[in-house]
């Protein structure tokens, strides 16, 4: 039976070279793959209480409305900067190529409101990192951040495991 990594596709020097990029597009066009990796991500999950689930643009937002809709709770998008028309904060981080802002609305999040933040792959951490900032700044907790790739080479989740967090992913 194919397993999520099956479904992944790793095309080099994308987009600059020396990366080696992970292409989630042949899992998520996957009627199988897809199911399985949104099952496979909300099964470490069973039983807890999640109020929202937050997704990191952009390929966040596919996982994260799918799994939001299986919970039952609402979606909040962590977006770039400049893209939502209501009242944001914001947060700087650092990529593995470059550099960025994301942003979330003021009012997405409330305080004691328990978030799972979810992404496609954690590669520095950076992003999520940014994430779990601004829902912590919004006074949400974050029950976990699940990812379908780790790149683990490059210290996304020890740096995550190091605030405290825990961190689940699919597949390295
Ligand atoms: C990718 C990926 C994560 C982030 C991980 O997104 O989807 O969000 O990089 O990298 P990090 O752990 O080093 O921060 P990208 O920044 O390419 O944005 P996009 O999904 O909008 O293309
Ligand atoms: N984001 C950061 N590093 C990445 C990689 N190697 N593949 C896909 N997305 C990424």
């Amino acid at each position: 039976m194919k397993t999520v990594q099956d479904y992944i596709r790793t095309i080099p020097d994308f987009p600059h070279e020396g990366i080696l990029f992970r292409d989630v597009t042949t899992l998520f066009g996957d009627p199988r793959g897809f199911r399985m990796a949104v099952d496979q991500m909300l099964h470490p999950f069973a039983g807890q209480r999640i109020d929202k689930v937050a997704g990191l643009e952009a390929r966040g937002f596919i996982l994260g409305g799918a799994i939001a809709h299986q919970l039952g709770v609402g979606f909040v998008p962590i977006r770039k900067k400049g893209k939502l028309p209501w009242k944001t904060i914001e947060q700087d981080y650092a990529l593995e190529y470059g550099t960025a802002t994301v942003e979330v609305h003021e009012d997405a999040i409330l305080p004691g409101e328990r978030v799972l933040l979810v992404d496609d792959l954690i590669a520095t951490g950076g992003t999520a990192e940014a994430g779990i900032k601004l829902i912590q700044r919004l006074q949400g907790e974050v029950v976990a951040c699940s990812f379908v790739i780790d790149l683990p080479d490059l210290g996304g989740r020890a740096l995550l495991e190091g605030l405290g967090m825990n961190v689940q992913a699919l597949c390295v």
